[in-house]
């Protein structure tokens, strides 16, 4: 097995679903972060058979939205000083603020140009959220 070091301090994005590792990296923009990154592919893992993994070297935050929305299941791992200092396990995000479009065509965020539009969590199964200008509801999709 191909052996990706340890890392020092960073992030570590585990568990992800086999074969989702490179929508995840174009999701989060790693591409253009400056930081080393390592995408780990089909690593096989005890519990449930294969995994991706990716592996961000950074002093700083990300953005974890997205990755609540698009894949609940991974796990965010903080190290510091090359141990783990903290973990998460992601949840469908509450608000979503400048990743969604509203559905609505009448909607004035689609006549209008508007960016960065709120969205509130309606109901979780669905993945279905209001949009704070005409209160529609549309549904997350990848
Ligand atoms: N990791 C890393 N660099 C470190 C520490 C941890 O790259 N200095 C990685 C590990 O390889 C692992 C992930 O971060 O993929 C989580 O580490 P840890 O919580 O120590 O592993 P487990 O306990 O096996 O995690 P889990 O129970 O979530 O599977
Ligand atoms: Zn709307």
């Amino acid at each position: 097995m191909i052996n990706v070091s340890k890392i020092k301090k960073g992030i570590v994005l585990d568990h992800i679903k086999a074969g989702e590792g490179h929508c995840l990296y174009k999701a989060l923009n790693l591409d253009k972060v400056e930081d080393t990154v390592v995408l780990m592919q089909n690593i096989s893992s005890t519990s449930k058979g294969k995994k991706d993994l990716i592996k961000i070297e950074t002093d700083f935050d990300l953005d974890f939205t997205v990755l609540g929305l698009i894949a609940p299941h991974t796990t965010v791992n903080y190290i510091v000083d090359g141990e783990r200092t903290e973990k998460y396990r992601m949840e469908l995000p509450e608000k979503v603020n400048g990743i969604m479009k509203c559905k609505n065509p009448r909607c004035i965020t689609n006549v209008e140009k508007v960016e960065d539009i709120l969205f509130t969590l309606k109901d979780i199964k669905n993945k279905e959220y209001s949009c704070e200008y005409c209160d529609s509801v549309t549904r997350y999709e990848e």
